[in-house]
């Protein structure tokens, strides 16, 4: 992340972010008892709202906790947390944790009061020599836990991925699991295969990723055959492309894998034309409601 943007919210208040302060007794800090969600912001709006809130509340609820806000009182917070860092394009970061006790018991025996912080950070445009040349990814044995599918603040084995990746100078790390493609450390792996587009299923093993989930609805809307199945590791390294979906950062392409080369090593129609119809529904989004109308 980038410095972040100086107003943050923490339980209920709009404060500097330099003057935010949280319990040491706070369960996020002591377990990773917690939860989280990054949501893009373009021209003032938060992208995908509706896809993010909704991943929010079943993360809660698959850790025993519910929303502590509706989605109109989210909408209006993190619209008001955007204006007060100066609208524009930036990045929202919001988590929620089961809240501070009186000591550090692993086992839960009464309902705490949730500690909810935001806050924000800018959004840097898509550096066109990466746009154009693509990243290089590495890949690497998944060591995580086996609720990789919600969005937990415990992300030590991302972390250390994410490490080892950048020591051997690439952008992401791609995680093995028995002979399979999961995802990248922070993102949505897809796989381009004779012009088709192919994702590996959900299940415990991977996030559900709302940049994936939106790549798939504007290809399956462009005519390209979209397959959700799951990908063998020799698949993932004899594709045509392979993409990654991160809510930050769009499609990036990965033209290097370990070294070798994906595909002719630039990025390739599928990366581009997704790069684009990205773009266009930015653009149709612009200006419209964060919430259905009832
Ligand atoms: C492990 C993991 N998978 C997938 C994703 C992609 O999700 P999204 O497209 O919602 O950013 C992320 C994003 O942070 C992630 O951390």
């Amino acid at each position: 992340m980038a410095a972040a943007l100086p107003v943050c919210w923490l339980n209920g208040a709009f404060l500097p972010l330099a003057e935010a302060r949280i319990s040491p007794l706070d369960r996020g800090f002591l377990f990773a008892d917690a939860v989280y969600e990054v949501l893009p912001v373009y021209g003032g709006r938060p992208f995908l709202f509706v896809e993010h809130m909704a991943r929010l509340e079943r993360s809660l609820g698959e850790i025993r906790m519910s929303s502590p806000l509706t989605r109109p009182a989210w909408a209006t917070l993190l619209t008001e947390l955007v204006a007060r860092n100066g609208g524009g394009d930036m990045y929202l970061y919001v988590q929620v944790s089961r809240g501070a006790e009186e000591g550090r018991n692993h086992a839960l025996d009464r309902a705490l009061a949730p500690t909810v912080f935001l806050m924000a950070a800018p959004l840097a445009p898509l550096d066109p020599t990466v746009r154009d040349a693509g990243v290089s990814a590495v890949t690497l044995p998944d060591q995580r836990w086996g609720r990789c599918d919600i969005k937990s603040t415990a992300l030590l084995a991302n972390v250390l991925a994410k490490s080892v990746a950048a020591d051997r100078g690439a952008t992401e790390a791609i995680l093995l699991a028995d002979g399979h493609l999961r995802e990248g450390s922070s993102s949505s792996v897809l796989v381009v295969r004779g012009g088709r587009l192919f994702a590996p299923p959900y299940g415990a093993e991977i996030l559900p990723g709302t940049t994936r989930d939106l790549a798939i609805r504007l290809c399956a809307r462009a005519g390209i055959t979209v397959e959700v199945a799951p990908i063998r590791e020799a698949a993932l390294r004899a594709a045509d492309e392979i993409l990654l979906g991160f809510a930050t950062r769009g499609i990036l392409a990965v033209t290097r894998l370990d070294g070798a080369a994906v595909g002719d090593g630039r990025p390739g129609p599928v990366a581009r034309r997704l790069q684009e119809l990205f773009a266009a529904h930015r653009a149709e989004l612009a200006g419209t409601p964060l919430l259905p109308a009832d």
